[in-house]
């Protein structure tokens, strides 16, 4: 297992709050399509194509209806003047505190009153922070799905950027899969936000105008207080090919341990990169073990090299799922939901399956019964939803990838550690 970065590649410092080695990392890759303003969908009302390859100045993005403009008073008040006792967590971006504001008029309410909100503050030197803030801005202000988190407003004034969402009781898999605590997650529970996290993805990928996620990872899946799963960090997101193409050129931009192989080898970004990320994710659920964990040793430091072999094999899976379910789980829906992750994790993008398809999977798993019938329809709606209105016509949620750090390009390495 090689460490991917080169020289140029430049990893945050303030990530390393992470226990995974997981890390954000970012490099040039030739051709890069980095540009110093954003190019990212429009917010028109409706989710067509020419809304969403539209470039909008940051002062359009910024007056979305969607979203509210908050002042920094306001979210110094509904957050207690960011009390550490209302801090939520820390990511590469900044720290999450939980505040309050009315529900009607959503100014700064009496802590305890109101409706509880998230509020991020860009931590001021966080890598490319001003760029992931607008772009997650521009996303949530106009992506409106029940399984991607809700933006609410942000505040931009001076040198402060901040982010106010949904606030999601639960916080995120990575919290509950990797922390140790007294209730690990029950088998159905995995399925469950498994499923949810690929209707967002979904959702995503079959929009009329196509969006790369390129950030899918445990600690950006969050989860309501019924374990529904919300996608958050739009930061990175970036619209799909257009036309003939084939894939976006880009910056190589993610978390070491879930990007695609490919992508982080040549910078050619197709959904199919996303659909990797999610077949790691779906390890994770499997194993309960960390995509990338410096703890261990060998190959065990990353999950995909070490679990692969054992994926498609009936009697020796048993020795990669996670030992804190105890063995309480169906076995038959444990070696669909392995060969599921293998194929999302194929090294030929075209071999992986579309996110509609993993979604139909995991929906047969959970109820073998119903499932195709409330596939079919999910799809459907998607599909109508997308071309009808992507855009929520009432108030919704943001999310800021924390300054997203570009991959570093190379060679045919499946696995790129950052440290
Ligand atoms: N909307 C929210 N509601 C509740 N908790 C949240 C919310 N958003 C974030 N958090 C908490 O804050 C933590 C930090 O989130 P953040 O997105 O900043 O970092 P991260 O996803 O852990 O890492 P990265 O910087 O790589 O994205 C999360 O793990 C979660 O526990
Ligand atoms: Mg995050």
């Amino acid at each position: 297992m090689g460490n991917c970065l080169d020289s140029s590649a430049r990893v945050d410092a303030t990530l390393s709050s992470h226990t995974s080695g997981a890390s954000r990392v970012a490099s040039k890759i030739s051709n890069s399509s980095a540009h110093s303003s954003l190019t990212i969908p429009s917010c028109n009302g409706k989710y067509s194509t020419d809304g969403l390859t539209t470039p909008r100045s940051e002062s359009e993005i910024l007056s979305s209806p969607h979203v509210k403009p908050f002042s920094f008073t306001e979210l110094k008040n509904a957050t207690r003047n960011f009390r550490s006792d209302s801090l939520l967590g820390e990511g590469g971006f900044g720290y999450v505190f939980k505040g309050w504001i009315d529900e009607c008029t959503l100014t700064a309410a009496k802590p305890g009153s109101g409706m509880v909100v998230a509020v991020k503050k860009l931590k001021r030197e966080a890598f490319q922070g001003h760029k992931e803030w607008l772009t997650e801005v521009n996303y949530l202000g106009q992506l409106h799905h029940p399984n991607l988190v809700k933006l609410i407003g942000y505040c931009l004034e001076g040198d402060n950027r901040l982010l106010v969402y949904e606030f999601m009781p639960k916080g995120s898999l990575e919290n509950h899969l990797f922390r140790r605590g007294p209730q690990p997650l029950p088998w159905a529970t995995r399925i469950k936000v498994s499923i949810g996290a690929a209707r967002g993805l979904s959702f995503l990928h079959d929009a009329e105008e196509q969006v790369i996620y390129r950030d899918f990872k445990a600690s950006n899946i969050l989860l309501d207080a019924e374990f529904n799963a919300k996608l958050s960090d739009f930061g990175l997101a970036k619209a799909g090919p257009t036309g003939d193409k084939t894939h976006v050129s880009t910056q190589v931009m993610g978390t070491h341990g879930y990007a695609a192989p490919e992508y982080v080898a040549t910078g050619r970004l197709t959904a199919k990169s996303d659909v990797y990320s999610f077949g790691v994710v779906l390890l994770e659920l499997l194993s309960g073990r960390r995509a990338v964990d410096k703890g261990k040793i060998g190959i065990e430091q990353n999950l995909v090299d070490w679990a692969k072999p054992y994926l498609s094999d009936k009697r020796k899976l048993f020795r990669i799922m996670d030992s804190k379910l105890e063995g309480q789980y169906p076995q038959k829906a444990a070696y669909t939901a392995a060969t599921l992750a293998f194929q999302c994790l194929s090294s030929e993008p075209k071999a992986r399956p579309r996110m509609a398809e993993v979604l139909a999977t995991l929906e047969q798993i959970q109820d073998p019964k119903n499932s195709e019938k409330h596939s079919q329809l999910e799809h459907q709606t998607n599909l109508r939803t997308a071309h009808k209105s992507p855009l929520r016509h009432h108030r919704s949620p943001l999310h800021l990838t924390p300054s997203a750090f570009p991959l570093p390009a190379h060679h045919q390495s499946q696995t790129c550690t950052a440290r």
